[in-house]
């Protein structure tokens, strides 16, 4: 079972659905709900979006981990809870909606038929396709590296990291009205580095984070030694990536697909668009 620390969380969701970027959340009709559950919510990054985006919904955040919990910013009202055992009563919210929790479950049809239990109107589940991430960047070896542990990394897990959009799923939990959204969450490092560029650059050099998907790495096919090569290049390329910040001309693209998968629980009619009304 993989664990995510704050530092992590906060690192990887930066400048995700900033204010001006949240156009693929428009078809959650935020504005309209009134009652929100984010489930997996983690420190509540996207808790946060959804509570400025509704105007007067309760928006709560679901997640096991009451570390992560203890991080979700107000008003976001939290809970300790399972997803696959959501201590609430049929039909509780009018949205329920996770993000990056599906490419980390064994069963994600079973998270997404407890959301349609739990849901009296939208489910909706915005994931990242793991293998389709790309990387641009100044230090050359840091395409090809990050390339070749990522292939690794997604052979090692024993989810499907790689899940993005997922109208399959959504249409066998029973779904209806099943529509997908790509939204690329693109993180740009460039001069002038701020904090987290830095901290960063220092983790590359130290390959820590790396270290971290040993056992994963492993597990998706690379030998002890091939391991050990990939660290020691990668520190080269971190040590690389630092120098060519001390003189400003590091420059780095990463781009993460993420897909928002949307359903309505059937029988309910009130988000229809007029033409499905008439059909
Ligand atoms: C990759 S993090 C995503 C966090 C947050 N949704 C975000 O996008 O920043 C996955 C989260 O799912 C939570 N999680 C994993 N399995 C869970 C389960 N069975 N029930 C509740 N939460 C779970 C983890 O604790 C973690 O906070």
């Amino acid at each position: 079972m993989r664990r995510f620390s704050a530092d992590y969380l906060d690192d990887t969701r930066r400048g995700m659905w900033s204010p001006d970027d949240r156009e693929a959340l428009e078809p959650l009709a935020l504005a309209e709900r009134s009652c929100v559950l984010d489930v997996g919510c983690g420190t509540g990054e996207l808790s946060a979006v959804l509570a400025e985006e509704c105007d007067d919904a309760r928006v709560a955040g679901l997640d096991r981990d009451p570390a992560l919990l203890a991080a979700v910013p107000d008003p976001v009202h939290t809970v300790q809870a399972d997803a696959l055992s959501l201590p609430v009563p049929d039909a509780t919210a009018d949205l329920v909606v996770c993000q990056a929790l599906l490419v980390n479950l064994p069963d994600p049809l079973a998270a997404v038929e407890e959301f349609r239990r739990a849901s009296s109107n939208l489910v909706a589940a915005v994931e990242p396709d793991n293998a389709a991430v790309t990387v641009e960047s100044t230090v050359d070896a840091e395409e090809r590296l990050t390339a070749r542990a990522r292939e690794h990394f997604v052979a090692g897990v024993p989810t499907d990291v790689t899940l993005g959009a997922a109208p399959d799923l959504f249409r066998d939990a029973g779904l209806v009205d099943v529509e997908t959204r790509r939204y690329d969450h693109v993180r740009v490092v460039d001069s002038p580095y701020d904090e987290s560029a830095l901290e960063g650059a220092k983790r590359k050099a130290t390959a820590s984070r790396l270290g971290e998907q040993r056992e994963t790495l492993l597990e998706g096919g690379l030998s002890a030694e091939e391991f050990d090569a990939l660290r020691h290049e990668w520190r080269e390329m971190g040590r690389a990536v630092v120098a060519a910040m001390a003189d400003g001309e590091y420059h780095r693209v990463e781009t993460v697909p993420f897909f928002l998968t949307l359903g309505r629980v059937p029988g309910d009619e009130t988000d229809l668009p007029d033409r499905s009304r008439t059909a």
